[in-house]
């Protein structure tokens, strides 16, 4: 595993941003700290810290929350923030397979604002998310009674989340085990929670891909927003090894962000000109081989 802690100490134009990552000088690779170490985040950073900066982080500015411009919470906003991330991160929705989930028990952990909360919900599953911010339960809260969807949605860490008896067939997890502290524990709960041939379907940082590639020479940063304060990436073999106590472990590789971040930013979706030179099926192949997103479904033992 690559483990990346950056800074802490953002400066508040940082926290601002609206700068733009890809080329902008001000990311360079000095901006990370950089460690094979998984849990050493700061040389005086206590675990309790680093989940209070952690959470501190995700609450300030939720996950995609700048995905429309729409008045936050609204219907029309939540429509275009759905709108918005599938049409980005397409590959969710083969992954995900919502559909397949009607009428079956399912955890997401780390569900932000509530974008697959809400296609489980529509697709018939009996649908739990939880999250360490606040902010962003609140928003998938008001989300799923905007929709008049029913699911159980709350606050909560999956490094510490003692389950209620409750058990499911499906645990999900997209975009959020890279970003903790204690992994062996979040695996360790979330085994627990499966029913026995349960699935878990997660999305992990690729070490190998041309995103990563990007932060490290410091042309990129890891999220949208600057200063996140954990994020690791993987191999396929640290994958397997992590995940020694599931069975039938499948890993994919997708998803080359392949959008000029100016105009994204203002909505507008125009391809940085190497992107849009190439050949459909060769852009296929990098994020094959070189993509962003580590899709891996493994399944819980039956006995
Ligand atoms: C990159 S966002 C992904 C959100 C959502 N899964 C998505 O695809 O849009 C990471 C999310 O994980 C949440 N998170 C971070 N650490 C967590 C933890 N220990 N337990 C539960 N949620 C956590 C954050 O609050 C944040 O909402």
């Amino acid at each position: 595993m690559t483990a990346i802690f950056l800074n802490f100490h953002t400066t508040s134009s940082d926290a601002r941003t609206p700068t733009r990552p890809f080329w902008n000088p001000k990311y360079t690779s000095s901006n990370f700290r950089t460690t094979t170490n998984l849990c050493a985040p700061t040389s005086h950073t206590e675990p309790s810290d680093i989940n209070s900066t952690v959470q501190k982080f995700w609450d300030d500015r939720p996950c995609n929350i700048r995905h429309s411009s729409k008045e936050l919470g609204t219907k029309e906003y939540f429509e275009e923030v759905t709108k918005r991330k599938y049409f980005v991160e397409n590959h969710i929705l083969s992954f995900a397979n919502f559909p397949s989930w009607k009428d079956k028990d399912v955890l997401e952990v780390g569900c932000g604002l509530g974008t697959a909360a809400q296609s489980f919900m529509e697709a018939g599953a009996k649908y739990t998310g939880i999250d360490v911010s606040p902010k962003s339960i609140e928003l998938a809260q008001r989300r799923a009674k905007i929709f008049n969807l029913t699911g159980d949605i709350f606050v909560a860490d999956i490094q510490s989340f003692i389950p209620d008896g409750k058990h499911f067939d499906l645990v999900y997890s997209f975009g959020v085990l890279h970003h903790i502290q204690n992994l062996e524990a979040a695996l360790k709960n979330i085994y627990a929670v499966l029913k026995p041939g349960g699935q878990f379907k997660l999305m992990m940082y690729a070490t190998k891909s041309w995103k990563k590639a990007c932060v490290d020479s410091g042309l990129d940063q890891f999220e949208a927003q600057s200063g996140v304060p954990i994020a690791n990436t993987y191999t396929n073999d640290e994958i397997r090894a992590l995940l020694g106590d599931f069975t039938n472990i499948q890993i994919e590789q997708d998803h080359i962000f392949q959008w000029n971040v100016d105009e994204y930013r203002r909505y507008s979706y125009k391809k940085e000109p190497w992107f849009e030179s190439m050949p459909g099926n060769l852009i296929r192949t990098l994020e094959k081989e070189f993509g962003w997103h580590l899709l891996i479904t493994c399944d819980k033992p039956s006995q």
